[in-house]
């Protein structure tokens, strides 16, 4: 694939306006030691920008971007956009955000403009006009970067007006939004557009997570999601005007709930996201993001932020461990990043992220241990430029879907633990254990692409899915699905005729009934081997109408009812797994799975290791790398090799610490 930048990107948010000038020259010094070449600047600058509404004052900007050219940075620009100026704000109060609980904000925050306020996006759009027309001729700005972090809410009278559009546009008439959000129901029966509400805390919200009207909250989210997604495109629009080649980007944030990043992503020219693990995040999860980043557009991305010691917003900010930074750098690009960038660059002295992690730190010396390691990576990256735009392949799909999402997390019953993110990566562990790649899908992929497509809690089952999986699978592919699907359309009305609704044929079983179990609640799987695994949270009763059972549960009065079934359709196969099975359940589900589908890891032999491989047309790179707290040998098939991050040739047997890294060629 055609690479988006002609080397590694290597640094981050930089904040020289924070400081005074003497410190600039310092960090150009100290930045190149660490062989740093790209930073991201005037991601908070607006106030400083645009000092009142009639003045804008570029001349520090100026000195900044000139500065870095001279070091010949690449340098990703930011539209400044993210955080709203104190005077805006006095002189028309209507640009900030009515909050869940329908309070109007005061000036104060970030990520606080009303997404549908024409005031902001004046202001915003002409901003962004101006930066371009400023420096969109500048060789050295590597990539436009627009507002930050995306996201949030707004539920004020704007928001609205707008909503009643956006529904006029999809619906047409009112008729149609009453049946599509069921209004009969507890005779909420709309006779006029103007009568149409947000579901908030005011209205149909319950709480902030649930609503009366799911059909209603989730057009909710389609509408918000689609909101900022036009803010985003009329920055873009305005910097392409005067700037038509250098490629555009915002800061996504992986699993992050409110924006449908599928529908974002084409837009953008490349993907970049912001990736904060915390001290428990499996790595399993952080791969998984990175895998679903790079599937937004099916290409590598940019890894926009990291912080490389901690961070400070999190309740438990515990430093990386040493070389955790460096194997956490490994994992992102060997899941499909070409950049590596850190928030943020020199600590700052004041506000709440004072005591987040940077590059340097506040004794402002080189002499500490994360810059030790900062610099190491920078040496390293250098050289690999040759990764740039190499691919990841997969023969499995995961799907991945904010409709389901929101969806199936609205649902009132059957079981509040429930989770959209946490069953997907209950999932995706088994494949990431396994060194099987996988890439994450959107509904609408092409299915024909993969061996295998997993979709688990496919609760939302939109128009053309049923045909398109049943091809899939009639055409000799694998399906994996569960519990909770085929249960609602695209309006979270349910499919009548029974559980899974338009997946009944294609699982050949019927759910009549679903129990729902809580923690301390367990049921069991009884295997056709007589193996037994244990299960909960929900269990499906079903009956078999073509699939053979796999697994029967064990327990209660429903013991003896298939848990796990296999149909086959076609010349392929569907599992239906019926409950939330415990890990070595699923594993054994999955291991059948996968010898069905003929589907291969990485790298034949197992290992405790995680292996990754990008490739270009010539050349496979494999990433080697232990997360885990044990020791464990490198896998055989790499002996002999050299690891591209030493130069040193690998042996027979060589054992890998917790972090360290292999990096091979072949
Ligand atoms: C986000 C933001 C940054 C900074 C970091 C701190 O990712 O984009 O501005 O606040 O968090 O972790
Ligand atoms: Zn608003």
């Amino acid at each position: 694939m055609n690479p988006v930048f002609n080397r590694i990107l290597y640094g981050g948010d930089y904040n020289p306006n924070q400081w005074p000038r003497n410190v600039w020259k310092e960090d150009m010094e100290i930045f190149k030691d660490a062989h740093i070449n790209s930073a991201t600047i005037n991601v908070f600058s607006w106030a400083k920008i645009q000092p009142s509404e009639e003045t804008y004052d570029f001349s520090e900007l100026d000195d900044i971007i000139d500065m870095l050219g001279r070091e010949n940075y690449d340098i990703v620009l930011a539209t400044s956009t993210a955080a709203l100026p104190a005077w805006m704000v006095k002189r028309y109060p209507e640009v900030m955000r009515t909050d869940y609980e329908g309070r109007a904000h005061k000036f104060g925050g970030r990520h606080n403009a009303c997404p549908n306020s024409p005031v902001f996006q004046g202001f915003a759009k002409k901003l962004a006009g101006k930066l371009a027309k400023r420096y969109g001729s500048n060789p050295h700005i590597a990539c436009w970067h627009i507002s930050n972090e995306y996201g949030g809410e707004c539920y004020c009278e704007n928001c609205a007006k707008a909503f009643r559009v956006w529904l006029r546009e999809k619906y047409k008439t009112i008729e149609a939004v009453n049946k599509a959000w069921n209004m009969e129901f507890w005779g909420h029966t709309l006779y006029d557009w103007d009568e149409i509400v947000l579901p908030n805390a005011l209205s149909d919200g319950i709480g902030y997570d649930k609503t009366a009207f799911a059909g209603l909250s989730i057009d909710y989210c389609r509408f918000n999601s689609d909101s900022l997604l036009a803010n985003f495109k009329m920055e873009r629009d305005a910097v392409r005007e005067f700037d038509k080649e250098t490629p555009i980007t915002t800061n996504l944030m992986g699993t992050y709930k409110a924006l449908d990043y599928f529908k974002w992503a084409k837009e953008m020219d490349v993907v970049s996201w912001d990736n904060y693990p915390s001290y428990n995040t499996p790595w399993s999860q952080t791969a998984m993001r990175h895998d679903l980043m790079r599937g937004l557009k099916g290409a590598p991305f940019m890894l926009m932020e990291q912080t490389p010691s901690q961070q400070n917003w999190q309740r438990y900010n515990s430093l990386k461990r040493p070389g955790q930074m460096r194997a956490q750098s490994y994992q992102t690009i060997a899941h499909g990043a070409d950049t590596i960038q850190f928030f943020q660059l020199r600590r700052s002295v004041g506000g709440c992220e004072k005591f987040h992690g940077a590059v340097i730190a506040h004794a402002g010396t080189k002499d500490t241990r994360v810059f030790r390691e900062v610099k190491q990576l920078g040496e390293e990256l250098e050289r690999l430029d040759m990764l740039l735009g190499a691919e990841n392949k997969a023969e499995v799909g995961i799907v991945f879907d904010w409709d389901n999402y929101w969806a199936l997390e609205y649902t009132s019953g059957p079981n509040v633990d429930i989770t959209y993110v946490g069953t997907i990566h209950q999932y995706y562990e088994f494949f990431y254990r396994k060194n099987i790649a996988v890439d994450m899908i959107p509904v609408d992929a092409d299915f024909g692409k993969y061996k295998l497509i997993v979709a688990p809690v496919l609760y939302m089952v939109k128009q053309g899915m049923k045909e398109a999986l049943e091809r899939f699978v009639a055409g000799g592919g694998i399906l994996v699905t569960t519990y909770m699907s085929g249960i609602v359309g695209e309006s979270d009305n349910v499919h009548l005729g029974g559980y899974p609704g338009p997946l009944r044929k294609l699982a050949g079983v019927w759910v009549e009934e679903i129990d729902a179990l809580a923690p301390e609640q367990k049921n069991k799987a009884v295997f056709v081997d007589g193996g037994e695994a244990e299960c909960g949270l929900v269990c499906d009763l079903m009956h078999l109408e073509g699939a053979e059972s796999l697994a029967d549960y064990g327990k209660d009065f429903y013991a003896g009812m298939p848990a796990v079934t296999k149909n086959t359709f076609g010349n392929g196969a569907v599992f239906y797994v019926g409950t939330r099975l415990s890990k070595d359940g699923l594993d054994r589900v999955l291991g059948q799975v996968v010898k069905q589908a003929d589907v291969t890891s990485v790298i034949a032999q197992e290992t405790e290791l995680e292996v990754v491989c990008r490739e270009t047309q010539s050349t496979k790179f494999y990433f080697i790398m232990n997360f885990k707290d044990g020791e464990y040998p490198v896998p055989a098939c790499f002996a002999g090799k050299t690891d591209l991050l030493t130069d040193e040739v690998i042996k027979e047997g060589e054992i890998l610490k917790k972090y360290e890294v292999r990096l091979v060629k072949m």
